[in-house]
């Protein structure tokens, strides 16, 4: 059986466990926009509150439709899922697959999903000595070798069964890739007759970097999309997934009726519409990611990671037990995430979400302090 994956935002668990209000945690552990939910969609949420005495629309049609304007695709290239973790988890099965190549190390549902599905998952591992930036050339080269034919045991059998899954910008590292590049791997995945699924969990924090526009001409490609990160809502569980038609209708057969509920539908497309708040934090995470990080290259005895959304993966020196460095963080009422729980991590390292600057500003010096007597 698959062990469960662990995850970051567990304010509620530790909260109960160590007999205090939740309030009294500030939460690095989970990469929520600091800057959410919207307004906009806690008010229109009210409002639609007496719409919970009818089942919601199962087809989520005007969302999708919305989606399709903003993204310049047809809405049947669309499929809804209350969360993109539900559409992650349903993959594998949809595409019959049994062998997954992930680029890692990386979010633990790729894994957990194939592994369900009863498929393989191989990891193609960024590593620490290149910053972990992402595997792209590792990849490129796995691909030419299956296609040419040199591992014809890995040859038989493969083609529509094997996908490689790449999350965009990445978690927990932060590194991202150029569409262009993303591209370029795409174009030969496609002609190796494998699926390529981009996660772009993140990627509104950096959107020039999206393969979205793609969609229409790679019959091969899936985007995962979430609101949870950039909308900040985690809560309302609101994803989709992105491909061509014939194969989301493939994906859609599997979900369960009314996955997505009517309050998640009309927050999505009301937050589609708040320009405003998306201009407001992109900006914002911007400004505060480099003062963050520049901040972070003065404490002693952290590895910072270049980052590019909304959190930061930093290296701790190697004789530290994270562990015991989290412990103590969490005493202080400060959440992190602890990286080793990522499978093909090698080294110590926390992931730290970017919050306002006073929060910012309390972790780095919990930090500091804590490396000093360490
Ligand atoms: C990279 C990545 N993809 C997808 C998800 C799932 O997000 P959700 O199910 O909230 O849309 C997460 C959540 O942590 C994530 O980190």
């Amino acid at each position: 059986m698959t062990q469960p994956v662990v995850h970051g935002g567990q304010v509620h668990q530790i909260a109960k466990a160590l007999g205090r209000s939740v309030d009294s945690f500030i939460d690095f552990s989970a990469s929520i926009n600091p800057l959410g939910p919207p307004a906009s969609v806690l008010s229109a949420m009210q409002q639609a509150l007496p719409a919970c005495g009818h089942y919601p629309d199962p087809s989520a049609e005007e969302l999708r439709m919305r989606l399709a304007k903003e993204h310049g695709i047809s809405s049947d290239s669309i499929v809804l899922g209350n969360g993109s973790s539900e559409l992650i988890r349903i993959l594998p099965l949809a595409l019959s697959l049994r062998h997954g190549y992930v680029a890692g190390p990386t979010f633990m549902e790729y894994e957990a999903s194939l592994h369900i599905a009863g498929a393989r998952c191989t990891y193609v591992l960024a590593t620490s000595a290149e910053k972990y930036a992402p595997p792209l050339k590792q990849l490129s080269l796995l691909v030419d070798a299956i296609r040419h034919g040199s591992q014809k045991a890995l040859r038989r059998n493969v083609k529509s069964h094997t996908a490689v899954f790449f999350c965009n910008p990445n978690s927990p590292t932060g590194r991202v890739v150029s569409a262009r590049s993303l591209r370029m791997l795409y174009r030969k995945i496609e002609e190796a007759g494998f699926w390529m699924v981009v996660d772009e969990a993140f990627i509104d924090f950096c959107p020039s970097h999206s393969l979205i526009k793609e969609i229409p001409n790679a019959r091969r490609l899936l985007i995962l999309r979430s609101f949870t990160k950039f909308y900040g809502m985690p809560g309302i569980r609101l994803g989709y997934l992105v491909g061509a038609p014939e194969t989301v209708a493939t994906i859609r057969r599997l979900l369960p009726p009314w996955s997505v509920s009517h309050f998640a539908q009309e927050a999505g497309a009301v937050a589609l519409d708040d320009v405003k708040y998306r201009l407001r934090s992109v900006k914002f995470m911007q400004q505060e990611r480099q003062r963050f990080m520049t901040r972070l290259h003065g404490v002693s005895g952290l590895r910072i990671i270049p980052a590019s959304a909304n959190f930061v993966m930093v290296e701790l020196p190697s004789k530290c037990v994270t562990a015991n460095l989290v412990a103590r963080l969490t005493r202080q009422g400060i959440l992190v995430r602890d990286c080793q729980t990522f499978s093909g991590m090698t080294q110590p390292a926390l992931r730290l979400a970017i919050r306002y600057p006073r929060d910012n500003n309390r972790v780095i010096h919990a930090l500091k302090e804590a490396l000093r007597d360490s």
